[in-house]
């Protein structure tokens, strides 16, 4: 079976332009990953259009409430035919653990990771909060609670994959954004990894937006970075 291991962050504002992007590569090459601001705009009919062209597609809503309203919204997603979703960390083990049973409602059950700790958050942020347990630390207690409660596994940057991949086993998906090829822009992502690099720390899947998305020749980027990591 193809496993790509490049899931496309698919960051556009809107349908059109995500289905016209979604045409120029192929499902054999990459999986697509909608977020928050092409899924408001464009909803579920974008989801299934994807899915029905044969995409593996990651929901990246980061699902955070109380434990029902999560299960639901992760059965709603599951049904959709989504291959991956994901939840904050942050909204506990029993969120955790409904968000687990929701997406039992389909027979290929989609694979559910966690958000740890938002790479946009500093230590300062978190005392602000009054949280005091150092970041690594925060980050490693909530990954290992997140498999504790029956997740597959966590979202994580380049720079934490390789302490994860030791804490957690070899079994945990560790999903890695942040990811520039020697030859792109960092744009403003401060710490960047190579795919090679990503990988060889222990990273499942790697998550590319902007060097693939505004390359001249998408698939162009994606033959090239897959011949890198091969
Ligand atoms: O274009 P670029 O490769 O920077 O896109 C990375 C994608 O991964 C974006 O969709 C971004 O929101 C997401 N992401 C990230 N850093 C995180 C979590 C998600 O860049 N810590």
């Amino acid at each position: 079976m193809i496993d790509p291991k490049i899931i496309v962050a698919l960051d556009f504002p809107d349908q059109r332009q995500a289905l016209e992007f979604s045409r120029k590569i192929t499902p054999e090459q990459c999986r697509l990953k909608v977020g928050k601001e092409l899924f408001t705009s464009a909803g579920p009919a974008l989801v299934e259009a994807l899915v029905g062209s044969g995409y593996d597609v990651f929901l990246d809503l980061k699902f955070h409430d109380i434990p029902s309203t999560v299960n639901k919204a992760v059965s709603a997603a599951a049904k959709l035919g989504v291959w991956m979703l994901n939840v904050h960390a942050m909204g506990g083990a029993a969120m955790m653990q409904a968000a687990r049973e929701g997406i039992e409602v389909v027979a290929r059950r989609p694979f559910l990771i966690a958000v740890t700790v938002l790479t946009s958050l500093s230590a300062d942020d978190l005392h602000a909060l009054g949280i005091t347990m150092p970041l690594d630390q925060l980050v490693d207690r909530l990954a290992r609670q997140s498999i504790d409660c029956g997740l597959d596994g966590v979202v994580c940057s380049a720079r934490e994959t390789s302490g994860l991949r030791a804490n957690l086993g070899a079994a945990a998906l560790l999903v890695t954004p942040g990811i520039r090829p020697e030859w792109a822009a960092a744009n403003d992502q401060q710490r960047i990894a190579t795919p090679q690099q990503a990988l060889s720390d222990g990273a499942s899947y790697l998550v590319i937006g902007r060097p693939i998305t505004r390359h001249e020749d998408p698939a162009k980027a994606l033959e090239l970075i897959t011949a890198e990591i091969s």
